[in-house]
């Protein structure tokens, strides 16, 4: 019989940054999924790669003063080697710079060219380089990009556009018709209500100011649109618009594509599209699981919060970290790192719980038996609660794994864990071994640990692949099947178990912290350079003058009701009294701004701002992030209406 597939993938990674433990996570978590797979018998392929393209990469190789290719040459490496590092049993790394992907990404934008679903046109908007984003004035969140919140370009360039909205409604019918399409539920109403129902604008797709990407076969001035090339890696990777097409034949559609949430908009509207246009099959599921967030919010690189997942690794093992990623954050809703969580779940769980019961089991089978395992020939009443909770957990964790709830996979591990202890608690083998009579039932309770400890060996190559090896070993376990867990007899009378190194250490939490904090210091160093907002068009000395910036000094100041960003400033302008409603209330409170001397943009048309008029703006300087603004003051005092210039 031909063994059932499993296609699953995870998003291409921009070669931009170092990963840190936020990106690891998608990654960890399909393939604790492609491994369990392939424990049951599927045949498995596990995507992932790189997205090397676009504006964003091509700048950072300008700043580096190297090739793009050689930048992203180097940091793939990296990346590689970070999988490696993680035990990613992945079976394909697409690169988007390989030859066979970009000539079939040609060949697809070609053929949607020429049935018509793409035509020519000029894009005149925002971008938002960072995520390689286009957005149009009204979706901006206060001037920012509505998604990441960092600073966008206008962007104003010939292009081809996508008629996206010619398939929209054949989107919202399949989005309605497949309820299990989008993961978990509420992202699916999210992606309806927010970008489908209120109507879809058709998407540019080419790009013709930098050069870093794919030429358009037809108009080769345009690269084409990054995120158009990367979605287009889950076909391609399998041979798709290629010679070869076996793979494609084999593994489409997708059973998953495994994303975080911030990018499940590409995969849920703009992907379906493009496949509906190919006449493609849609992936069977998109899963937009949540984010790692540490105590300053989401972690991510421009916000100098990420946790290098390699210092991790170094000093807890790469187990523990999976660990934690797997149970620690609920699957699909956002989750919390910190060192000292982290810390503390290891030492409960895997130190406590399941190391200390290998290395109980293994002791005592040492001790009493010169480590031979016994035949299991004294059972009794009290064996069949732990022995039918191991025998049904296959089926649990089978269940857990076919939902992609990955946390209640391993807490119904951790239950049969927890069982097998309160067993050693129950059957106090230490007293049956003073007992010569009770040497038999002694034996028995040994082989029921050993045996139970071997269904979580079995179900533990597909999360902690190495901790289940040394399970293994320790045991001396023969068979590993997943046919071999459905019964409760697969361990060998007669072999001998060896006692190996501590599994999980107990970690000093405070003194692990303390060395932890020390080195984040040394790594935020090293690792955040400050960002700087690219710099805006260049302009004339005449663009600079119509602009007519006044010193004003404030005369009152009071919140706006029902805003909680906005102040109401009164100033007075040269003698006149003007009212600028200005977005500082996160950073000033109102009686700090009275009497200073500020700087407005005098000439700005007026505006009504949550029913407040405002005539006129305030000048401050803001970080990137824009977690730090200070208006802009005068050293000294002027008659207020004096000119800046
Ligand atoms: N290149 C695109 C994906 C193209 S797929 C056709 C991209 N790359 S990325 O490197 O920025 O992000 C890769 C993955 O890491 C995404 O799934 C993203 O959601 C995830 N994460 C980034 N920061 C994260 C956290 N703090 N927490 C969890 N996942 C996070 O997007």
């Amino acid at each position: 019989m031909e063994k059932k597939t499993y296609y699953i993938t995870t998003p291409i990674y921009y070669p931009s940054a170092n990963l840190h433990i936020g990106n690891t996570y998608t990654t960890v978590a399909a393939d604790a999924i492609a491994r369990f797979k392939r424990l049951t018998g599927f045949e498995v392929m596990f995507l992932t790669g790189s997205d090397e393209h676009g504006q964003k990469i091509q700048r950072i190789a300008e700043e580096k003063g190297v090739t793009p290719k050689a930048y992203v040459d180097e940091i793939v490496a990296g990346i590689k080697d970070l999988w490696k590092l993680m035990d990613i049993s992945y079976d394909k790394f697409i690169r988007t710079t390989d030859e066979y992907h970009k000539e079939a990404v040609q060949k697809m934008v070609t053929q949607l060219f020429d049935q018509g679903d793409i035509y020519k046109g000029a894009y005149e908007g925002w971008y938002c380089t960072p995520d390689e984003s286009f957005w149009t004035e009204t979706q901006l969140v206060d001037g920012k990009c509505p998604d990441c919140g960092r600073a966008v370009e206008r962007t104003k360039e010939e292009a081809y556009f996508f008629k996206m909205s010619k398939y929209a409604d054949r989107l919202i019918e399949y989005i309605e018709a497949h309820p299990h399409f989008i993961q978990p539920e509420s992202r699916k109403n999210e992606m309806l209500n927010n970008f489908l129902r209120p109507g879809l604008q058709d998407l540019c797709i080419s790009r013709s100011t930098f050069s870093w990407g794919i030429p358009l076969e037809f108009d080769p001035k345009h690269v084409i649109y990054v995120w158009i090339d990367a979605l287009s890696n889950y076909i391609t990777a399998l041979g798709y618009g290629q010679q070869d097409n076996e793979m494609f034949k084999k593994f489409w559609p997708a059973d998953v594509h495994l994303v975080g949430k911030d990018i499940l908009r590409f995969h849920t509207i703009y992907w379906p599209i493009m496949l509906m246009a190919l006449e493609l099959p849609l992936p069977k599921q998109v899963f937009g699981h949540g984010w790692l967030l540490s105590d300053s919010g989401k972690m991510s690189k421009s916000k100098g919060n990420i946790v290098d997942p390699i210092v991790l690794v170094n000093h807890f093992g790469v187990d523990a970290v999976r660990y934690f990623l797997l149970r620690g954050i609920p699957f699909g809703s956002d989750g919390l790192f910190s060192n000292e969580i982290f810390i503390k779940k290891i030492n409960s769980d895997l130190a406590n719980d399941l190391g200390n019961l290998v290395s109980r089991t293994v002791a005592m089978i040492e001790k009493y038996f010169d480590g031979v395992i016994q035949p299991p020939t004294a059972k009794e009443e009290i064996d069949n609660e732990l022995i039918s909770l191991a025998l049904n957990l296959p089926k649990e964790v089978e269940r857990a794994i076919e939902d992609l709830r990955i946390p209640e996979a391993l807490d119904k591990i951790w239950d049969l864990v927890g069982r097998s202890n309160k067993y050693i608690d129950e059957t106090t083998p230490w007293i049956l071994a003073k007992d010569e009579e009770k040497k038999e039932r002694l034996g028995t309770v040994l082989y029921n640990l050993s045996e139970s400890l071997r269904f979580v060996a079995v179900i533990l190559t597909a999360f902690l692949p190495q901790t289940s090896e040394k399970i293994v070993e320790q045991l001396n376990i023969e068979v590993t099947s997943w046919d071999s867990i459905a019964s409760f007899d697969g361990t060998r009378a007669g072999s001998k178990v060896k006692k190996g190194e501590v599994m999980f250490p107990r970690i000093d939490v405070e003194a692990k912290l303390e060395e932890l904090d020390k080195l984040r210091q040394t790594l935020v160093v090293e690792n955040i350079k400050p960002t700087m907002e690219p710099l805006k068009k260049e302009i004339t000395i005449e663009d600079f003058e119509k602009i007519d910036l006044r010193v004003v000094k404030v005369i009152s100041c009071e919140p706006v009701k029902g805003a909680k960003k906005l102040l109401k400033l009164k100033v007075d302008l040269g003698g006149e009294e003007r009212q600028v409603i200005s977005g500082v209330a996160q950073y000033y409170k109102p009686e700090e701004l009275v009497g200073k001397f500020l700087i407005i943009v005098a000439n700005l048309k007026p505006v009504t701002l949550r029913g407040e008029l405002s005539q006129g703006m305030i000048i401050a300087a803001a970080n990137e992030d824009e977690n730090k603004l200070m208006a802009v003051t005068i050293v000294g005092e002027l008659p207020t209406g004096s000119g800046v210039r």
